[in-house]
């Protein structure tokens, strides 16, 4: 047995990890029960590696971090990629590839990883076979969605699957182009991140950054009603995420709560780009969306504009608060009906301040040209009353607590049951003999080698953040303004 003092030798390590020894099976059954208690009254969190039929016994004290724990491991096993739980369980292991998350979680328990071979890559293009499929996480309109794990790196993912049969059939080739070159250009901290984009003989796939906590509409079930206080989280890393895409000329047309992930920390991550669309000042045409959250001017054919993000931001905010869409029913033609007709209500007795009121009354403006946004965009939007003591900074470095933590442990993406059609989607997937027509020119992404992108998306992003810094400066003065004059009243 070796004591090492690591606090010396590592000027960065911040956190002492408190011992490393090579103890026998027998020690950690000793330790577990015997100086459990003391543990948890001193903060340690105790983790046990694994490496060649040896175990390693880090403590670690209450803030350390996933990255700590793998630095640790890597002073054993220099080549390590990641590290895994040694029974297999499948929320833990997501946990710990995580970057900077807290190993507080695991206090109380004692849990023994190993590492993941830091393989070296051996072909240049990522397909198919590098990735083992766990299980079905969601099921959109055109797709299937699927938990999956690199094997060179042990990294989870999302893969939405498409067929290229339904997407020729319905002749809407250019709604997966689309969404592929948006996810290609973008990079926020709250949309989705495209990984990988492959072209297989039948299927068209996105490989994407999973997101444990699963999507808007699990929470919305689960707790029916938003307060004010929740709802405003969720519409303010929306109308973020929305800005960086109505400055990049991009229409999202798809707001819904089963289109907003949660990550495994509670925060937003805006996902599924199919309906999206790049536009310059002109109004766009096409008939798409879901029933409930169609805008009058597109059902109107009036032609569209951002503004109709503005009016479906107006439906997302009825229905966090009040549980449902405004003009629901079960005939999806008398919810056209009402979209174009019928004036918003609000049900009696409901507990809304008149700020909301005002603010959803002004989004779901039947006419385009006298909604709110209609001069300033979202930013305008972020000025009224409702937004008053928002701190934009403190949500864009997502410093602002989440309503509601994902059990890490439980993680609600992994809760859902899909089973049909699993396995015979998979199989005609890795099906070797198919053959098929090859549908775009390049389809292929692979985010770790788009350094061209790259470059790109982060001048956009620096510019991005230069607008949100002056729109938080405008609406931190005016609260600062209110404050005086309020005290001066006094
Ligand atoms: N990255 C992801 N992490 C976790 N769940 C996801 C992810 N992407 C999609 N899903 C789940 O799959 C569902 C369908 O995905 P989506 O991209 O919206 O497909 P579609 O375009 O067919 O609607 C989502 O509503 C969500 O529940
Ligand atoms: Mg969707």
């Amino acid at each position: 047995m070796k004591k090492l003092d690591k606090s010396s030798n590592h000027s960065n390590f911040s956190l002492r990890i408190k011992t490393q020894q090579s103890i026998s099976p027998k020690a950690i059954q000793k330790t577990s029960e015997t100086q459990m208690e003391d543990l948890q009254n001193k903060s340690n969190i105790q983790i046990i590696f694994s490496h060649e039929e040896k175990l390693y016994n880090f403590l670690f004290p209450y803030e350390a971090t996933t990255d700590q724990l793998l630095q640790q491991a890597r002073k054993i096993v220099p080549t390590i990629s990641n590290l895994v739980t040694t029974n297999s369980n499948l929320a833990m292991d997501y946990y710990l590839q995580l970057p900077n998350q807290k190993l507080n979680v695991f206090q109380g328990r004692i849990i023994t990883v190993q590492g993941v071979p830091g393989l070296l890559a051996l072909k240049s293009k990522t397909g198919l076979r590098d990735f083992i499929f766990i299980k079905c996480i969601g099921v959109g309109g055109f797709s299937r969605v699927y938990l999956v794990k690199k094997k060179q790196s042990g990294r989870f993912s999302a893969m939405k699957i498409i067929e290229k049969k339904i997407i020729m059939e319905k002749k809407i080739e250019n709604i997966i182009e689309n969404e592929r070159n948006i996810l290609a250009v973008t990079q926020h901290p709250f949309l989705n991140k495209l990984e990988y984009a492959l072209e297989c003989p039948n299927h068209l796939i996105f490989i994407t950054e999973f997101c444990a906590g699963g999507d808007l509409l699990y929470y919305l079930q689960k707790y029916h009603v938003f307060t004010e206080t929740q709802a405003r989280f969720y519409i303010v890393e929306f109308i973020l995420g929305l800005i960086y895409l109505h400055q990049l000329d991009i229409i999202y047309r798809d707001i819904k709560p089963e289109n907003i992930l949660i990550d495994i920390t509670g925060h937003i991550q805006i996902a599924d780009f199919g309906l999206a669309k790049p536009t310059r000042n002109e109004y766009a045409y096409s008939f798409c969306g879901s029933p409930e959250y169609m805008a009058p001017e597109m059902l109107t054919n009036q032609g569209h504009n951002q503004q109709l993000d503005h009016y479906c931001l107006g439906v997302l905010l009825y229905e966090l608060v009040i549980g449902c869409p405004p003009f629901y029913s079960e005939d999806i033609n008398k919810i056209y009906e009402n979209i174009i007709l019928k004036e918003v209500e609000f049900p009696k007795n409901n507990q809304l301040s008149n700020e909301i009121k005002d603010l959803i009354l002004r989004l779901l403006c039947k006419d385009q040209k006298n909604r709110i946004g209609h001069q300033g965009g979202l930013l305008e939007i972020l000025d009224h009353k409702w937004f008053e003591n928002v701190d934009l900074i403190k949500f864009l470095y997502r410093k602002v607590t989440p309503p509601f933590q994902p059990d890490i442990f439980k993680p609600p993406a992994l809760q859902k049951e899909y089973k049909d059609g699993d396995l015979d989607l998979i199989r005609k997937l890795l099906d070797r003999s198919v053959s098929g027509t090859t549908m775009f020119q390049n389809f292929y992404y692979d985010q770790s080698v788009e350094m061209d992108i790259k470059v790109e998306q982060q001048k956009f992003l620096k510019f991005y953040h230069q607008l949100i810094e002056q729109q938080n400066s405008k609406m931190q003065r005016r609260q600062k303004i209110k404050f005086l004059r309020k005290t001066r009243l006094v």
